[in-house]
């Protein structure tokens, strides 16, 4: 049953446990032989599911360390600013690093940390996003591991909210326009 407040639903369960063991197997053939364990950095919160789910789907030794930044509030469009609320814990010093986020859809955000994180000298750091809206890019950033590439609509559920609703639904749906407008 899908929840009332959703027009559709994008990707299921099994869309979504498929994709992920997908990026898991790509990270697990980047990272083969690599000596220390890799740290995954969690972008909070949209990324707690995705990231538990993936990285019970690697083989690869993993850390896990969060991170948590706002450029939202409870609208449905980026304010355009970021802001760290809670920093990682690790020194990431010689640490080959995968930032983990839900959905990169201006780009600001994770360019922003992609920045940031480099200052610290990571001997690698990639990128990892489960959705890409292409069409609202404002900053070009790279990102290694994709999930999947969605139209410009606004999405909830499997961690992703709005206004911190729906993080518990176990698929992707597009919210109704009527509930954010
Ligand atoms: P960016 O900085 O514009 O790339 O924004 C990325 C962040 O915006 C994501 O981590 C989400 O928290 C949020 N976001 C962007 N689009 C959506 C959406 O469709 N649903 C829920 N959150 C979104
Ligand atoms: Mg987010």
């Amino acid at each position: 049953m899908i929840h009332d407040d959703l027009q559709c639903v994008l990707l299921t369960e099994q869309d979504i446990k498929e994709r992920v063991e997908e990026l898991a197997a790509m990270i697990d053939g980047d990272f083969e032989g690599s000596e220390r364990p890799v740290l995954m950095i969690g972008v909070l919160k949209g990324s707690f599911i995705f990231i538990a789910d993936l990285m019970r789907a690697l083989k690869t030794d993993c850390s896990v360390d969060f991170m948590a930044v706002s450029s939202y509030g409870a609208k449905s469009e980026t304010s355009g600013q970021v802001r760290i609320l809670k920093d990682i814990g690790e020194n990431i010093e010689g640490r080959d690093v995968i930032v983990i986020e839900d959905i990169l859809d201006s780009g600001i955000t994770l360019s922003y940390i992609l920045e940031l994180l480099k200052t610290r000298k990571p001997n690698s750091i990639k990128l990892c996003a489960l959705l890409d809206k292409p069409d609202r890019r404002k900053t070009q950033v790279e990102v290694q591991y994709k999930g999947f590439i969605i139209p410009d609509e606004f999405v909830v559920g499997y961690g992703l909210d709005f206004a911190e609703k729906y993080r518990g639904l176990p698929y992707i749906g597009v919210l109704k326009p009527s509930v954010y407008k």
